[in-house]
């Protein structure tokens, strides 16, 4: 029996997208004892390119495959002597779970389900549970929707989706939760706001604005603008996923969130305010006049905020970036990765996708 109380060999799942490669990265540099297997299926929202000079990349081993796949999943498992898995893999746009909501049940629910199976099976059989974790990614948009006087959201506030994406996501962190109820596996959670930072794929708010932006495209605003999410800079949510990873207690849930709120609008005012600092000669200064609202997203969430005082009491995480110094960074990053930015562009998907939310046919 394999008797073990650090991790060594660690299952990213989901490691080509946004922060999961983020995660990849920072975690690579943060601990350089450990291997990875990144098990990705590279859809849409997943790119190699994402991957690009990682730092100890010989640590880090690349599996294209599909986390529904049992077989895959199993064997990876055994050949790799998994001992933690960090499960970001999942279909995670909400405007493209209202389109089709199929790939979300099926890669959000039966994945987890499937992942969950392999780890259960897999650490029952090497017996030692010393160091084994399940870290699953999860969401706020999970507890559904805020009141403007509402508290925030908090661990206990009851899971009340609203979108297929968020009814898929709390279906599999209910699964999480089982597992560990019923089987006793090691599992944590961790509900995080809305990400941004570098590479993210440009069809969510942020990168899409500023592409359009310096692009002198129209920035689409649904409605009124006056939603409010809760934002992150996704190194920050890196740090408190190890954070969790290393010290959370097993079966417990931990809220993450960037402690601050802006509406929809303010949010990008603030990065064409950037953009005019950052790009003064561009003819599309000022790029506010480029803001269009837009027809509503259907079943639209109108606010979002996480209570964090569980985290920051009991493990002492809190954010480092502001909203200021994160979203200047990232615009920066975007500002400066012409190349990463045209092969996603390019992509037909991502084409095809402008198109049919924006219907529109100059991209
Ligand atoms: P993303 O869409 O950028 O990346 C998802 C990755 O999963 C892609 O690389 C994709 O190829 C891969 N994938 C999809 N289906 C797969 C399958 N069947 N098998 C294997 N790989 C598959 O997503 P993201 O924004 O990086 O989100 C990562 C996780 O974090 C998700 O679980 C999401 O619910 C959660 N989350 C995201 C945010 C956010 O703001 N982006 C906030 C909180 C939580
Ligand atoms: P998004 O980045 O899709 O994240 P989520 O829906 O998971 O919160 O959207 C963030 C907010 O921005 C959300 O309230 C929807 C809004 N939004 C727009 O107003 N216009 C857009 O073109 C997009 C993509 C989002």
């Amino acid at each position: 029996m394999r008797m073990q109380t650090v991790m060594e060999n660690v299952l990213v799942t989901g490691g080509a997208g946004f922060i999961g490669s983020n995660f990849v990265r920072y975690f690579l540099q943060a601990r350089p004892n450990v291997a990875i297997v990144n098990l990705d299926a590279l859809t849409y929202a997943g790119s190699l390119e994402n991957l690009r000079n990682l730092p100890g990349e010989e640590r880090h081993n690349f599996i294209h495959g599909d986390i529904c796949d049992a077989n895959l999943v199993e064997r990876i498992f055994a050949e790799h002597e998994i001992d933690t898995v960090i499960h970001f893999a999942a279909e995670s746009h909400v405007d493209r779970s209202i389109h089709g909501p199929a790939p979300f049940i099926r890669t959000n629910i039966q994945g987890t389900f499937t992942l969950l199976e392999a780890a259960r099976k897999a650490w029952a059989e090497t017996g030692d549970p010393s160091f084994y974790r399940f870290h699953h990614v999860s969401t706020d948009e999970v507890y559904g929707t805020l009141a403007p006087d509402d508290p925030p959201f908090s661990e206990t506030t009851p899971y009340r989706p609203n979108s297929p994406y968020a009814a898929s996501k709390a279906s599999s962190d209910h699964l999480v939760r089982a597992y560990y109820h019923t089987y006793g596996l090691p599992c944590v959670i961790t509900n995080c706001s809305n990400n941004y930072g570098p590479f993210q794929f440009p069809e969510k708010l942020i990168p899409l604005v500023i592409l359009n932006a310096v692009n002198g495209k129209p920035l689409p605003i649904y409605g009124d603008g006056h939603q409010i999410r809760d934002w992150l800079y996704v190194e920050d949510h890196c740090e408190a996923i190890l954070t969790v990873l290393e010290h959370g207690t097993t079966g417990e849930t931990y809220n993450i969130g960037g402690d601050n709120q802006p509406t929809n609008l303010e949010m990008v005012r603030q990065i064409c305010a950037i953009l005019d600092e950052q790009l003064p000669q561009s003819p599309h200064v000022p790029h506010n006049n480029l803001i269009t609202h837009v027809e509503d997203r259907p079943g639209h969430d109108r606010r979002y905020a996480m209570d964090i005082t569980k985290i920051r009491e009991s493990l002492g995480w809190k954010p480092n970036e502001t909203l200021e110094s994160g979203l200047a960074k990232t615009v920066q990053w975007y500002l400066s990765h012409d190349e990463w930015l045209k092969t996603i562009r390019e992509r037909p998907t991502y084409k095809e996708w402008i198109v049919k939310q924006y219907e529109r046919t100059d991209n």
